[in-house]
């Protein structure tokens, strides 16, 4: 118990240290829209390589994406992962809608059934962009919110999460993410390896 209490005190202070990483100065930034996005190449299966961190790191592993293409041209979005702590895999269901803006830009909205308890540490609500993919290997998907004071936006947090058909990507392939994500002062350093080990 008492070294449960540890852990978790430890967890919560390095949850904190990179939540201040996480934030930039000044308004998000305006990442370029990807040409002709392929929403139907995008669909199918994903596994998590890399992610900024969040609160779901510190309970899931072996986290799974599956994305069909609903009738309506949305996208039904399946997340699997298995807890850290009691190794159960549970399935978090959401929808997400094509942004006007551009395709390229998703409004994620959970309709997980599961217990609060669990779905409340899952990725949220909110607005993400796949900046960059080549549909076969890997894929990166960006939200970023900003904090206003008085309209003027004078930080914003963000949220990476680099995605893999297979459970690794190449280091020449990490490297070119890196390199975009570097070009527009995306600080790559506080993305985390995802847990895929015994995922079966
Ligand atoms: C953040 O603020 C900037 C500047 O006002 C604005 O252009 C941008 O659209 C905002 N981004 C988001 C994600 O709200
Ligand atoms: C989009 O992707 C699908 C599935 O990979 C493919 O069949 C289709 O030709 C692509 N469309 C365009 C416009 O490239
Ligand atoms: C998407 O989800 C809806 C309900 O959430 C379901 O009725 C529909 O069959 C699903 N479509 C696909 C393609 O999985």
């Amino acid at each position: 118990m008492v070294m449960l209490g540890t852990q978790f005190l430890l967890l919560l202070v390095s949850f904190s240290a990179k939540w201040v990483t996480s934030t930039g100065v000044g308004p998000c930034p305006r990442i370029k829209y990807l040409d002709n996005f392929n929403i139907s190449a995008f669909t199918g299966h994903w596994i998590e390589i890399e992610r900024s961190f969040y609160l779901m790191e510190l309970i899931s592993s072996c986290v799974r994406m599956d994305l069909s293409q609903n009738f309506k041209g949305n996208i039904n979005v399946s997340i699997t992962s298995k807890s850290r702590w009691s190794g159960v895999f549970s399935i978090s269901e959401g929808i997400a809608t094509v942004s006007k803006k551009h395709p390229s830009i998703f409004v994620y909205k959970v309709i997980s059934t599961l217990p609060k308890a669990v779905s409340r540490y899952l990725p949220g609500a909110g607005s993400y962009q796949v900046i960059k993919t080549d549909y076969s290997t890997y894929a990166v998907l960006y939200s970023c919110t900003n904090f206003s004071f008085a309209t003027y936006p004078l930080a914003n947090t963000d949220l990476v999460w680099i995605l893999g058909r297979q459970k690794e990507i190449s280091a020449e392939i990490r490297s070119e993410i890196y390199d975009f994500l570097a070009f527009y002062q995306i600080d790559s350093e506080r993305l985390i390896l995802a847990q895929n080990l015994n995922c079966n």
